[in-house]
């Protein structure tokens, strides 16, 4: 049976929100809207990601993940994902020691399998300077697609299953859980896909179950910090029952029984 514990206690979640995932959707728009090439978008994409961090840091927001390119993105034109490459390069070239400065800790999620050597290499030395910090947990989703993590959580599963180690009555959500990308961190309270439309897309599939969900019709270059401070007072004025009723977490929080241990 699954244990109850492990689903989170809605009287031990704040105003603002500890974990903010994003779908950063627009950029093509953008460029587009301005007689731009798509990079231009993508370009400006970046500046609107250095000021969200920069936020998420001052706010003391503890984790930031972005949906950077998902498993989909590579049936896009051959010249779009090359120049995307090319702005991931050069964007971890420059921002990684301003990263490492401000306290970031920095990684990337997803199947790295797809990119080239020379990206990955830059990604793996990022991760290393940064592993200590203890700022702003900044996570990158490349490659990633949120069925991708359940089924590489499942081929552990079965590994294990076939060692001998886990009987398969045993496996469970929490046995899962674990194994995914994310897992050290808390779930993300806060979900935002800027661009108009609203769907997940395959991003963090089982990591959002619980999680609130915020869509702008704002593209992701003109996603500003006017427009999270919207997002973020949005979030707060929700009240996350997790199955329980409305009484049951405004009446715990009052006697301030909800927090975790
Ligand atoms: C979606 O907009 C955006 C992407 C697929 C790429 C996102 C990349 C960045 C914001 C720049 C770099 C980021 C990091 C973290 C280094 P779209 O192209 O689908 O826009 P459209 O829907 O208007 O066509």
């Amino acid at each position: 049976m699954t244990d109850p514990s492990f689903t989170p206690d809605p009287a031990a979640f704040d105003a603002l929100p500890r974990h903010v995932a994003v779908i950063m959707d627009g950029n093509g728009r953008w460029a587009k809207a301005r007689g731009l090439p798509r990079v231009a978008g993508h370009r400006k994409g970046l500046e609107a990601v250095r000021e969200l961090t920069r936020a998420c840091g001052e706010l003391g927001i503890s984790h930031l993940t972005l949906f950077a390119f998902s498993s989909e993105n590579w049936r896009r034109p051959e010249t779009e994902v090359r120049l995307l490459m090319e702005l991931f390069m050069t964007a971890l070239d420059k921002e990684v020691a301003k990263l490492h400065t401000n306290n970031v800790r920095f990684r990337v999620i997803g199947d790295l399998a797809g990119f080239s050597d020379k990206l990955v290499e830059r990604i793996r030395r990022a991760e290393a300077l940064t592993r200590e910090n203890r700022g702003l947990c900044l996570t990158v989703a490349a490659n990633y697609g949120g069925r991708w993590d359940i089924a590489q959580a499942c081929r552990e599963l079965a590994r294990r299953v076939r060692a001998g180690e886990l009987a398969p009555e045993a496996i469970a959500p929490e046995t899962i859980a674990p194994l995914l990308s994310l897992a050290d961190g808390p779930e993300p309270d806060l979900f935002i896909r800027t661009g108009g439309e609203q769907r997940i897309s395959n991003f963090l599939l089982w990591q959002l179950a619980y999680t609130e969900l915020y869509f702008t019709p704002t593209l992701w270059p003109d996603f500003d910090r006017v427009q999270f401070d919207l997002a973020l007072r949005s979030y707060a004025g929700r009240q996350r029952r997790f199955g329980q009723t409305g009484e049951q977490v405004e009446d715990a929080k009052r006697r301030g029984t909800g927090g975790h241990a």
